[in-house]
């Protein structure tokens, strides 16, 4: 029996690190454990986790538009429109059709990394995702909403079907709008990661990313019905629970401390309150959080600005354990790479990593 878990990195709010973490995380957690395998489903049409997945700079962005211009493209919108052209209860087809080895791009990579890579063809393609999701049921059993809204659950379940005893880690890289095809990411994981920053709009954009999960109380008197929370509760969609909470860059503020610090107090406090009034909106963890200390233990990890090392090793596609001191060339620049800056962030993400199960 194959083992799979599916993490989706997502928070209603844009530039907060979302595909930084992905890459950083998927490599890292793919060279922590060489025996399972390690998919990307990269569900934003900007595709940046794609691209630094598979080299970086201008050589991830050409390898990512390769894949998307093949007759039938090895992206996510290669696979959702043979799905959806093929109609509810038509046979899936192969993932491994559509999924792609990591190394076989870029020779940093560990190689039991793949990535069904992005696509900016999602957003053209968006209405016709939403059109089909609405369409009208035509049998009692097959509901148009619930098939479009599996489609990428399935995809997981039946990636972990095609090899006996392979365990799985899915992390799904996300758009901060919540679009159709952002409701197609959050359908598909178990659990949420959720990147914030010390700042208000990041606070804020966590009571929303409970409404557009769960619903409001009382519901819109207008759009209550249609929303995605209101369809999830119809058909008991699963609603992924958030896992961990990560307080990325949370270093960049240092020369402000204090600031920083009500700030990002303020955001753990938004959030235990929603825990304490709603705990299954977040994972059962061992020790139940009794109080906002240990809320803070179970659900935050703290993931330093990644400053120039970070940086530098997402621009050029290579993990971090690829990355030793010396001088990297981004756009005709020669920059410095620091090893004690580096060893800061593998260690960082390692204690994200431990999280992670
Ligand atoms: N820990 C970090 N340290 C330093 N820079 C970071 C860190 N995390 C993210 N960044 C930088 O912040 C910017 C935004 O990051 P990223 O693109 O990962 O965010 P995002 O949430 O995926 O954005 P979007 O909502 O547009 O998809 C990038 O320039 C990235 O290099
Ligand atoms: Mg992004």
């Amino acid at each position: 029996m194959s083992v799979i878990r599916s993490y989706a990195v997502w928070n209603n709010k844009g530039g907060v690190g979302k595909s930084t973490i992905t890459f950083h995380l998927a490599s890292r957690y793919a060279e922590a454990h060489p025996k399972k395998n390690v998919l990307v489903i990269d569900l934003c049409p900007q595709s940046n986790s794609s691209m630094m997945l598979l080299g970086g700079g201008t050589i991830g962005e050409k390898n990512v538009l390769d894949l998307c211009t093949e007759a039938l493209p090895k992206t996510v919108v290669g696979y959702l429109s043979t799905v959806i052209a093929g109609g509810a209860g038509a046979p899936l087809p192969n993932p491994f059709n559509f999924v792609v080895n990591v190394k076989s791009y870029n020779k940093e990579m560990p190689k039991n990394l793949y990535l069904l890579c992005g696509d900016g063809n999602l957003e053209p393609m968006a209405p016709a995702i939403s059109g089909a999701a609405a369409a009208p049921a035509l049998t009692p059993s097959m509901q148009p909403w619930v098939w479009v809204h599996k489609v990428f659950s399935e995809f997981i379940k039946n990636i972990g079907t095609q090899e006996e005893n392979s365990d799985w880690m899915v992390f799904i890289d996300t758009n901060p709008s919540f679009s159709i095809y952002t409701e197609l990411a959050v359908s598909a994981a178990q659990r949420l990661i959720t990147p914030v920053n010390a700042d208000d709009s990041s606070r804020v954009a966590t009571n929303a990313m409970f409404i557009l999960l769960h619903g409001q109380t009382p519901p819109h008197p207008i759009y209550g019905s249609w929303t995605f929370a209101a369809q999830a509760q119809k058909y008991s969609l699963r609603i992924p629970a958030i896992h961990v909470i990560v307080g990325n860059r949370l270093t960049q503020y240092e020369g402000a401390a204090t600031a920083f610090k009500a700030l990002s107090d303020a955001t753990a406090d938004t959030l235990y309150t929603a825990f304490k009034k709603h705990p299954k909106y977040f994972t059962k963890k061992k020790d139940e959080a009794k109080n906002l200390e240990t809320f803070r233990q179970a659900y935050a990890v703290a993931l330093r600005d990644f400053n120039t090392a970070g940086v530098v090793s997402a621009h050029l596609g290579r993990p971090l354990s690829k990355m030793e001191q010396g001088y990297y060339p981004v756009h005709g620049l020669n920059v410095k790479v620091n090893a004690d800056r580096v060893k800061e962030c593998s260690d960082a993400l390692d204690e994200l990593i431990k999280f992670i199960d």
